[in-house]
């Protein structure tokens, strides 16, 4: 039984998909499976992972666990973690990020920090585990949906900043490898997953306006006004000024491009075009 966090998530969603396909049993976890809309072949359950004593029933008989921090933040992976090893849980796949350098220098921003102290927490565990660091995800581009629907025009700070975007279907096939993995390959393993090129927002934007077949651009904005605009609760304009920082420091540089994809899926990464087909309804 591999148990999933984040189930209707990006990556959740995908990955309940392919493990099914192999044939694995899969224990789906949402807030509310009622407007989950996950697959019939799932077992999907009730479980918010910020009440720490919801998390070891829904962990019990589990072989894996897929655990993603976006299901809860960093306090609810650290409890789930320690709630996986009480339930005898034999191994964790985390989805990290591509900001983990294991360079304590190179470690100097939230996202690394964040995400490293998820992984020190699933290190020390003494399950087996695998880390997915994913670059910037794909479906990052879907925060431009409703400019591109009204407008066509997308309002950045920074239009030549670089991603090397990936698609979650790549990230979850990596997972899917790692959680139902018998020969330990991938135990103690630090996967950095991108997509198959470096792209700047303006040449995103100039894929998704092709494929919907109408004009796009982008316009330069200041820092402080997008992140005036965009801050929410769970997302603050200081966390958003730091954001749009790490952003300025890739203008120039082609954004790093992995072969690991191909390496642990057999298939190459998507492109950011075959990402945006897949969603064109969310622009049209
Ligand atoms: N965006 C990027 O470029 C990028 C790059 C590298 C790493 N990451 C990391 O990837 C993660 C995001 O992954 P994603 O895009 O697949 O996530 P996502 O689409 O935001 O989905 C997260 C899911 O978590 C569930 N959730 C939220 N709060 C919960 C709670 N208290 N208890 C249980 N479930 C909860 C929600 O499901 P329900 O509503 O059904 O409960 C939601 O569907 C973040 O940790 C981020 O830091 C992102």
């Amino acid at each position: 039984m591999i148990v999933v966090t984040g189930a209707t998530g990006n990556i959740g969603r995908s990955l309940v998909g392919q493990l099914l396909a192999e044939g694995a049993p899969v224990r789906a976890l949402t807030r509310d499976p009622d407007r989950a809309a996950l697959p019939a072949g799932a077992e999907v359950i009730r479980a918010d992972l910020t009440d720490p004593a919801s998390l070891e029933p829904v962990l019990r008989g589990a072989d894996a666990l897929f655990l993603n921090l976006a299901a809860g933040g960093g306090g609810a992976a650290a409890s789930a973690v320690e709630a996986a090893v009480k339930a005898g849980v034999r191994r964790i796949v985390l989805n990290s990020s591509i900001a983990v350098t294991d360079d304590p220098e190179g470690d100097d921003n939230f996202l690394a920090r964040m995400h490293g102290a998820v992984e020190s927490a699933v290190r020390a565990s003494g399950l087996e585990w695998t880390f997915v660091r994913g670059g910037a995800y794909a479906a990052n581009a879907l925060q431009w949906a409703q400019e591109i629907r009204e407008t066509g025009v997308v309002r950045d700070p920074h239009p030549r900043a670089t991603t090397s975007a990936v698609h979650e279907d790549d990230l979850a096939a990596v997972a899917t490898v790692a959680l139902l993995d018998g020969t330990g390959a991938h135990t103690g393993k630090a996967y950095v997953v991108t997509g198959p090129e470096s792209l700047t927002r303006e040449e995103q934007v100039a894929v998704i306006g092709r494929v919907i077949g109408r004009p796009t651009r982008v316009e330069a904005i200041s820092e402080e006004q997008a992140a005036e605009e965009r801050a929410t609760p769970s997302l603050p304009k200081e966390t958003l000024l730091e954001l749009f920082r790490l952003f300025a420091t890739t203008v120039g540089t082609a954004a790093p491009v992995t072969d690991t994809v191909r390496h642990i899926t057999g298939r190459p990464a998507r492109t950011f075009e075959q990402w945006v087909q897949d969603h064109a309804a969310d622009f049209r």
